[in-house]
């Protein structure tokens, strides 16, 4: 049976890798059936609309997408569109999980950490205003919810659970921002004993930022709210080789969007060498998330083979090769 699944390639080096990533779906014979929209800066210089109905349309249909990054201007323009899917969907989970590849050379061997990161509320809450005219002050509304915090939490103990994990990791900072902060970690210890085989564990996002960089193998699952979350799911990327390796999966109760954790890479934007490592390790758990856990099963190990040989590598690994030139080699790998 084919699924259909909405496509949106992105911007900058987004459609580079969606290619890369569509071919080794369509090379490993997932019967895929894409419906391809856009969004973001590419649908705004096109249509005036950064966030095209036809696009939303076609995620409530097939309620699962595939999406490269979009850009999100930087101060003035457009609101950020992944953030309107998130609202717009209710995705609140925002799994990012990294593990060390064989032949990818880091500081650390054997890392394998998950972070869990709320992906609705808290300062991406999208109030904010400049609160003087000549923009002299402004201020951003944090919005954390028990509701909110709680589902996330459970969320992350389950998964603790699902996947035989040890530990859970809440990473806060209540002693300052004592009413958001300090909600979610309450909620925390409320539903930490609901489950006494999984330890749990308390940290202060400074200090949780440096022992994630002098001893990471102490953590194991680890939750936040959205603004730290996404901070330490960059971090933990540079533990096992950056940010192209880093796949990420947004989910609610009805629709799952599956993304790369970076961004449009506007360096290296059209030159052909943007890793599509991460966009084909979202696009597994995709599959995973779809119970075809065969097929991502085998492009996973196709592309850890790959790494494993060390021959052809994009530039981000040190290696030499285009983007293509790699897809090619995981294909031949499969
Ligand atoms: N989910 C998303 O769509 C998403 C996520 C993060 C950032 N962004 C947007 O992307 C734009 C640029 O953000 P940024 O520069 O801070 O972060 P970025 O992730 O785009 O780039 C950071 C660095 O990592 C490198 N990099 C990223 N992905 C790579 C890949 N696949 N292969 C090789 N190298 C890669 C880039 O070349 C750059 O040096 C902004 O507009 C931002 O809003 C979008």
């Amino acid at each position: 049976m084919t699924i259909k699944i909405t496509l949106i390639p992105g911007d900058g080096i987004g459609p580079e890798i969606s290619e890369a990533a569509c071919k080794v779906l369509e090379a490993a014979k997932v019967p895929i059936d894409w419906e391809t929209h856009i969004a973001g800066q590419t649908a705004f210089d096109k249509i005036g609309n950064p966030l095209p109905e036809k696009t939303l349309e076609s995620i409530q249909k097939n309620k699962i997408a595939l999406k490269g990054p979009l850009k999100t201007p930087t101060i003035e323009g457009f609101k950020s569109i992944n953030l309107a899917f998130r609202k717009h969907f209710d995705l609140y989970v925002n799994l990012r999980p990294t593990k060390s590849f064989e032949g990818v050379p880091t500081r650390y061997n054997n890392i394998d950490l998950v972070v869990v990161r709320e992906n609705t509320e808290e300062l991406y809450s999208g109030i904010e205003r400049y609160t003087s005219p000549n923009k002299e002050s402004a201020e951003t509304v944090s919005v954390v919810t028990k509701k909110g915090s709680e589902r996330i939490i459970r969320w992350a103990f389950d998964y603790a659970i699902r996947n035989k994990r040890k530990k859970v990791t809440l990473v806060h900072k209540a002693n300052i921002l004592k009413a958001t902060s300090g909600l979610f970690l309450e909620a925390g210890r409320r539903i930490a004993p609901e489950y006494p085989n999984i330890e749990f564990d308390e940290k202060i996002i400074d200090n949780m930022c440096m022992q994630l960089v002098i001893n990471p193998h102490q953590f194991d699952v680890i939750v936040s709210t959205n603004l730290f979350g996404d901070i330490l799911s960059d971090l933990t990327s540079g533990l096992v080789g950056g940010l192209g390796l880093a796949p990420s999966a947004n989910m609610g109760h009805k629709v799952a969007i599956f993304e790369s954790v970076h961004g449009i890479a506007p360096d290296i934007a059209g030159r052909g060498i943007a890793n599509p490592s991460a966009l084909l390790l979202s696009a597994c758990l995709m599959l995973n998330y779809l119970q075809m856990e065969k097929a991502a099963q085998k492009i996973k190990t196709a592309l850890l083979k790959t790494f494993k040989e060390g021959k052809v590598l994009t530039p981000d690994l040190k290696g030499n090769a285009s983007t293509l030139q790699f897809t090619d080699a995981v294909i031949k790998n499969l």
